[in-house]
């Protein structure tokens, strides 16, 4: 029986996987480092710095770590100039309903995102009320596909992970969440990946989904 269920945040609750994609198209364009949507979606999932060596392996060059931490830095401050124009209103009907409806139904919710910028997200657009509890980038040494993020999450709920669903965009969510134990539904990208349990087009669709399990 389902009592959980662990939302990814980018990409999933909001759509601030296009500001991440923002930022970093303005530092391959800097660097003169081809980058589109299709390298984007690579970087769902995955953490800051496993994002930028993504990024940087469509150059011929090499790259000290003290220039990788520089750029990753900067990169960072220009997503959160767009995360701190998100208001409340940036959270659409939908995702509220859904969010609203589970919980009335007796649901525990969590986010499980390898983001280290979750709490700032979470204040500037409320969100933070619906959730039972957060697991993100800033608790966790291993990011998506690693199952710790979730690992930790189903845990904070005091519940095991196959009582928890888990809703991703990225595929590495994905087998984060299949090697955890834990039942994938996959939205946006993740809808169209092979190892994803369940694809929704859109999260009105859980509700049936979690009362059918
Ligand atoms: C994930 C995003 O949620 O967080 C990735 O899908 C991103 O694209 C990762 O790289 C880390 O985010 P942040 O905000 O810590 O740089
Ligand atoms: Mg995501």
């Amino acid at each position: 029986m389902i009592k959980g269920v662990i939302f990814d945040l980018d990409g999933v609750l909001l759509f601030t996987d296009k500001y991440h994609y923002k930022a970093w198209k303005s530092l391959a364009d800097k660097l003169r480092i081809p980058f589109d949507e299709k390298v984007n979606d690579r970087l769902r999932g995955v953490s800051r710095m496993e994002s930028l060596n993504i990024v940087l392996s469509y150059s011929d060059q090499t790259f000290s770590e003290t220039e990788k931490e520089v750029m990753a830095a900067e990169k960072n401050a220009l997503y959160r100039e767009y995360l701190q124009k998100m208001t409340p209103s940036d959270v659409s009907d939908d995702t509220r309903a859904v969010l609203e409806g589970l919980r009335r139904r007796g649901l525990k919710l969590a986010i499980g995102s390898s983001s280290k910028n979750t709490p700032l997200i979470l204040e500037k657009t409320g969100i933070a009320k619906y959730f039972h509890a957060v697991s993100d980038g800033n608790n966790i040494t291993h990011s998506k596909p690693d199952p710790e993020v979730f690992l930790k999450a189903a845990e904070y709920l005091n519940l095991q992970p196959c009582e928890c669903i888990v809703v991703e965009d990225a595929e590495a969510g994905i087998d984060a969440g299949n090697a955890g134990g834990f039942l994938t539904v996959g939205i946006g990208c993740a809808a169209q990946y092979e190892k994803t349990d369940h694809p929704i087009k859109s999260l009105s669709e859980l509700i049936d989904f979690v009362q059918k399990q």
